[in-house]
């Protein structure tokens, strides 16, 4: 059995905090600790929306705002399994629900080439931060090889629907991409018919 409520009330302090401020800062130090606190709990995520792919990582849409202010997402990384080299083009929160996972920033130099950052490992509970203003392009894999690792990120964005970029890493050469999501459908927040 998991509990839904934690990752319920997670969506309402978020909803909550983009509504108190336009500031992205104020808001990612703020939501920070709550996301922090949301995965320093493994036992919310419901299993239908932690499967491995076989190929490919999954990136399984948990909540979307209605009003696309915000994006829920767990990414779910099989062994070797990774992104390439992407930006985002909203802010966006990182927070590591069970295994590892190994981040490494990228900076655009002025031709255009991209400089690679040293590689950061984040274990569970552990939190990072993107966004246009502080670092966007990164690319992140499996920190361990012989199992899943499981991330949960918070966009300010419906994420899967911005149209943003893949970047070889060599060349730096930039391609149009929009991600979509693995799923069709989303958790149910209120399972409990007895909820008043
Ligand atoms: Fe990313």
């Amino acid at each position: 059995m998991t509990d839904i409520a934690r990752f319920r009330d997670f969506v309402a302090a978020t909803a909550r905090l983009i509504a108190g401020t336009t500031d992205e800062t104020t808001l990612l130090t703020a939501l920070a600790p709550k996301l922090a606190e949301l995965v320093g709990h493994d036992d919310w995520l419901p299993e239908a929306y932690a499967v491995a792919g076989g190929e490919k990582y999954r990136q399984y849409l948990l909540y979307a705002d209605p009003l696309e202010r915000f994006s829920i997402v767990s990414f779910v990384w099989g062994p070797g399994q990774g992104t390439p080299v992407h930006d985002h083009r909203v802010w966006g929160l990182v927070g590591v629900l069970r295994g590892e996972e190994l981040s490494v920033s990228y900076e655009r130099r002025p031709d255009g080439t991209l400089r690679a950052g040293q590689p950061e490992r984040l274990r569970a509970g552990q939190t990072a931060a993107v966004s246009p203003q502080i670092g966007d392009i990164h690319a992140i894999s499996n920190g361990l090889a012989d199992r899943s690792s499981i991330s949960i990120h918070v966009y300010g964005g419906n994420i899967g629907r911005i149209r943003r970029a893949v970047f070889d890493a060599e060349t730096g050469a930039a391609k149009d991409f929009i991600s979509g999501y693995s799923n069709d459908t989303v958790p149910n927040l209120w399972p409990d018919r007895n909820t008043a």
